[in-house]
């Protein structure tokens, strides 16, 4: 059924492309024989030949696949992948392209776009001398576009040549195992679903902390920055499912229609210095293609408020950064303390690297005494090793859901659209406002100024 069907990678040398591409349908390799992915052309600028990207991609698959090393799986894998040297940003070589495909009597398309937004455009006006590429598939990797502006003219362009439906907007945090948990954790548990909500609940943390730093994607990056890389898609998706309102069905439009709404309901804050802190680790402006005076920044914590029946005055404090003490990605859901000397109990789940449920509580301590101690529940769904092997990586179901036609878990333009409004109306404010970038020590934990942000409302983030 998948015959005919050529997975095509834009950008097949560069980052994404040897962390996550090429070790994802690995281990689909290894965990179903790759049946989806029968023919891979990986499109770059460098003078490879196929043997040579063949031989690349084994130490990638060795050093990042999920799965462990195995020489047959993988020789498997290699005999599927081509690599074919062009320069995407040349329309004329997209001739060269339709030959080739012809060649290998390539019927239907799946078009990866593993390169930064600015060239998506350019690479569907080459599409357009590739006979089928219309009726393709495309994976738009994040961020869908620079700003508000340049995501509509995007997607104009990419519903005016793909056909309804065949545009997937990754989203690699919407196929992370916990990501998917934050419904069932708080819809089919009453002793959670009955007290989330600004009455109950004192704030909503969402970390996404990071060891690495910006490495070979420094040109990327530098026009990005945190807001734009990490907050405007995958942390505001973390976001609108912690605050939904339970959806009416398992339906992604229903699931859509509820994210959604916490979107339109997000306030901005009024005085940004008061609720925003930005940093830029030590050393970044000398890293290769950042310019020597950037003021990208690469941590950002923003606190900001949902201003609907549910969470109206309750704080979410969001924050990412790179170059931190720690790779750590979680939901901290502190509860209202009963009693001013009473510790507040905390709900955590832990996206990654470890995965599970961390629960605080108050109890008496043991013996004579009436003193309130905290007892702290982990729950650790990844140390199991056979939950660890049966648990896909979040590229693995991503693109095996594209193959499969699934369009649940991948962005929705409105989405996308009302995510840029808002981040785009805070970087105005912010530029109008002066919020100064902090300089921080790489392997630290950010910018001091980030848990003064916090303490400054009576909180501090949770670690
Ligand atoms: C990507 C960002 O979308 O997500 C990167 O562009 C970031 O800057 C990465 O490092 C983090 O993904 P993960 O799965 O390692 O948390």
């Amino acid at each position: 059924m998948y015959n005919e069907q050529v997975f095509t990678i834009f950008g097949g040398t560069g980052d994404l492309t040897f962390r996550k591409l090429i070790p994802a349908l690995y281990n689909m390799e290894m965990a179903d024989g790759g049946e989806y992915c029968p023919r891979i052309v990986v499109i770059g600028r460098r003078e490879y030949t196929s043997s040579m990207y063949r031989e690349k991609a084994r130490d990638w698959v060795e050093k990042f696949a999920r799965l462990s090393y195995k020489e047959e799986v993988y020789e498997k894998l290699a005999e599927k992948i081509v690599y074919y040297r062009m320069d995407f940003t040349d329309e004329a070589s997209y001739e060269g392209l339709d030959a080739f495909y012809r060649e290998m009597g390539a019927k239907k398309h799946i078009f990866y776009f593993a390169v930064a937004p600015r060239f998506f455009e350019i690479i569907v006006s080459g599409l357009h001398k590739v006979d089928g590429a219309r009726d393709g598939k495309v994976v738009l990797e994040k961020p869908f576009g620079e700003d508000l502006a340049a995501a509509a003219r995007l997607n104009e362009e990419m519903e005016g040549f793909f056909s309804q439906g065949h545009i997937y907007r990754i989203d690699h945090y919407l196929g992370k195992e916990m990501v998917r948990n934050i419904q069932t954790i708080r819809f089919a548990n009453p002793i959670f679903s009955n007290v989330w909500d600004a009455g109950h609940i004192e704030c909503i943390q969402i970390s996404a902390m990071e060891e690495v730093g910006v490495e070979s994607r420094g040109g990327y990056y530098d026009r990005s920055g945190a807001l734009k890389d990490m907050m405007q898609n995958h942390l505001f998706q973390i976001l609108t499912i912690v605050a939904m309102e339970q959806p009416k069905s398992q339906e992604v439009e229903d699931m859509h229609r509820e994210q959604m709404k916490v979107l339109e309901a997000l306030s901005l804050p009024e005085n940004i210095s008061e609720s925003m802190v930005l940093g830029q680790y030590d050393g970044y402006r000398k890293e290769p293609s950042v310019r020597a005076d950037s003021s990208t920044e690469t941590y950002a914590a923003v606190r900001l408020f949902v201003d609907n029946d549910r969470w109206r005055g309750m704080p979410f404090y969001i924050r990412t950064g790179k170059k931190l003490d720690k790779r750590e990605m979680q939901v901290a859901v502190v509860f209202k303390s009963p009693a001013p000397d009473i510790e507040p109990d905390i709900l955590n789940i832990k996206i990654q690297p470890t995965e599970g449920v961390y629960l605080q509580f108050n109890i008496k301590k043991p013996g004579e005494s009436v003193d309130v101690i905290q007892a702290k529940m982990d729950f650790c769904q990844s140390c199991s090793s056979v939950n660890q092997t049966n648990t896909p990586e979040a590229y693995e179901r991503l693109i095996a859901a594209c193959f499969k036609g699934e369009r649940s878990w991948f962005s929705k333009w409105d989405q996308i659209e009302a995510s840029w409004k808002y981040v785009d109306a805070i970087r105005d404010k912010y530029r109008l406002g002066g919020v100064p970038i902090h300089v921080y020590k790489p392997g630290s934990d950010g910018p001091d100024a980030a848990e003064q942000l916090l303490n400054s409302y009576g909180h501090s983030w949770f670690d």
